[in-house]
């Protein structure tokens, strides 16, 4: 071989060219290989979503086919009783889920809650109030008496003296009628006058508790509250007929229980 057939220098490979391996393989192409996805092996290649769905559409085949052989599984005729009829509950008496109670109780005990929440804080929990700023209704003349007088000085609140001529603390109750339903006031109502030691025996119905917030909106400044004066207007009981404080009622919806 002679000297001349020697590539040239410059076709040579350069053992002093270095390179960095790094920047060379985070070019853009190195970087797409390395994201594909690799070779999982033999028998751990994904399955296929078409395997999937012809396994759905098999279960289902199978399934329909299984449940329309009769007394095979899924037959709902085999496992239910026929004429199956649920019992009732314990207690359930005909339509009212409850044994019925004499209205007289039932109001008395709705009406304590309502009392706890709003006039407790004032006349006490054993309506003996404190004697000093607040009057008992303990015997009360304008709590037992008429039942019109009585719903006005609640819904409208009392400007002193009260019915015992005394004028307690501030000398004024502040109305207790906004967002008092009629039914609401019925069972206040009942409740004191049949508490504490009052014993009327008469139920105020919402009938006539309705004829009382019917009275209050007709007067002349319903802003301001009764006073004894004006209560002498109201010596007269509600209208609207009486109830036998005994009529046995549904305890959840008040309604006269059925007669048996
Ligand atoms: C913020 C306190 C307060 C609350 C709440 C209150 N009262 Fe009174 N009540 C008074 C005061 C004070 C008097 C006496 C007013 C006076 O002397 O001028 C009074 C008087 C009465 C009287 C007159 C008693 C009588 O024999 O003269 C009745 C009845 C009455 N209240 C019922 C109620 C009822 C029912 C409620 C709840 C729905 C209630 N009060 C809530 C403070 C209150």
């Amino acid at each position: 071989m002679s000297q001349d057939s020697y590539p040239t220098p410059t076709d040579r490979p350069d053992l002093d060219d270095v390179m960095n391996v790094t920047s060379a393989h985070s070019s853009n192409a190195t970087a797409a290989a390395a994201r594909e996805f690799r070779n999982p092996g033999v028998d751990k290649e994904p399955l296929s979503i078409a395997a999937f769905a012809l396994c759905a559409v098999m279960l289902i085949i199978g399934g329909s086919v299984l449940g329309k052989t009769s007394g095979a599984l899924f037959d709902y005729d085999a496992s239910i009783k026929p004429n199956y009829v649920r019992g009732k509950a314990p207690g359930v008496v005909d339509d009212v889920v409850m044994p019925p109670k004499a209205i007289l109780d039932v109001y008395v005990k709705k009406g304590q809650s309502l009392y706890s929440a709003k006039c407790n804080g004032c006349h006490g929990a054993d309506g003996k109030g404190d004697g000093a700023n607040y009057p008992s209704l303990v015997g009360s003349a304008w709590s037992t008496g008429h039942t019109d007088r009585f719903s006005q000085v609640i819904l409208n609140g009392l400007q002193g003296p009260t019915s015992t001529g005394k004028v307690y603390g501030a000398g004024v109750m502040p109305a207790q009628g906004a967002g008092m339903s009629a039914q609401d006031l019925a069972f206040i109502m009942t409740f004191i006058r049949n508490s504490f030691g009052n014993s009327v025996g008469d139920v105020v119905t919402p009938e006539m508790a309705q004829a009382a917030i019917d009275i209050a909106a007709k007067r002349p400044n319903p802003a301001a509250p009764v006073t004894a004066d004006e209560l002498k207007g109201h010596e007269k009981d509600l209208p609207g007929d009486k109830m036998d404080p005994t009529t046995l009622v549904d305890p959840i919806t008040f309604k006269p229980a059925a007669a048996k």
